[in-house]
């Protein structure tokens, strides 16, 4: 019998961690897979999954830029992947089906409640961004008892549009950096793909001081914006190491029925990393 296949498709890939997490959750739980990279080049997306279909492939996690495509190759949708308009798990069912789901919001809020010990009920919130990193946390960050979030965007509208979008979800409003409420924030959380360039947001520095600051990247080393949170500061610093580690364990749930533990591997990649 051919070992289930699973892998990540994505272009750039080559720098991806998913092979060796769920290496590592293969390992750890005893279950019989591979799991490879795939560098997908642009428009062959559809051929890529079909041919990894057609060969026996099992399931996908999809990465940037194709979670969109990942979100109209799918037969059926979760609830929170038709929420985020995007798709970052594919799952070839038993039924014969594409099932897509997205795992990142839940990744994210499972890093923050379970490995950084944050409280989200009642968590008055600053969301940095309203790309589609930003849109596939919402939904999650709410049923995780979130009790408002403020959407603040280079791109004021975008921002709003995006409030307006989950408003029957809870207390959401959005606008550009000048519009930003009065008050403490409890979380701080940088959807933006700024750190790619270097660039920080433009926030007075006040707004970070004694708040928990999240950058949904992460790097080899401190990302722009927890060096500029540190600085100025920030009660504690996190990068999306851990989102990464959790959104893996819930993909491998979902294809394999068996929940990896994830604390043993995060330390391991905190301490080879030493950015938090
Ligand atoms: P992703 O899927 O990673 O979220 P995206 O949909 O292109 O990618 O969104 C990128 C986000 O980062 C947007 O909120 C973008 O702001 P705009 O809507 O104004 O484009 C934000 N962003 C990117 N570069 C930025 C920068 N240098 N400074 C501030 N915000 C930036």
């Amino acid at each position: 019998m051919i070992t289930d296949q699973y892998a990540v498709m994505g272009n750039p890939i080559a720098h991806s961690k998913s092979p060796l997490i769920h290496a590592a959750f293969a390992r750890a739980t005893k279950q019989e897979l591979v799991y490879r990279a795939i560098l997908v080049e642009p428009g062959e997306f559809f051929t890529a999954v079909a041919n990894f279909r057609a060969t026996g492939g099992k399931g996908l996690n999809i990465t940037v830029p194709f979670k969109g495509e990942a979100y109209s190759v799918a037969e059926i949708l979760s609830a929170r992947a038709k929420r985020a308009l995007a798709v970052n798990t594919l799952y070839f069912n038993p039924e014969g089906y594409i099932y897509g789901d997205n795992t990142d919001g839940i990744g994210l809020v499972r890093d923050l409640t379970n490995n950084l010990g944050i409280t989200l009920s009642g968590c008055r919130l600053l969301l940095i961004g309203a790309g589609g990193a930003a849109r596939g946390i919402l939904d999650p960050l709410f049923s995780a008892g979130v009790q408002s979030i403020f959407i603040v965007n280079r791109t004021a509208e975008r921002a709003r549009e995006l409030a307006v979008a989950f408003t029957d979800l809870g207390e959401i409003a959005g606008g550009g950096w000048s519009e930003l409420p009065p008050g403490h924030f409890d979380l701080i959380i940088n959807a933006t793909s700024a750190s790619l360039i270097g660039e920080i947001p433009p926030l007075p520095e006040d707004i970070i001081t004694g708040t928990v600051c999240y950058d949904l990247m992460y790097s080899t080393s401190r990302t722009p914006f927890l060096s500029w949170a540190h600085l100025h500061g920030a009660k504690r610093i996190a990068d999306g190491l851990g989102m990464l580690v959790e959104q893996a364990a819930e993909s491998f749930y979902l294809w394999r029925g068996i929940r990896p533990a994830t604390a043993p591997l995060l330390s391991e990649l905190h301490n080879r990393l030493e950015t938090r």
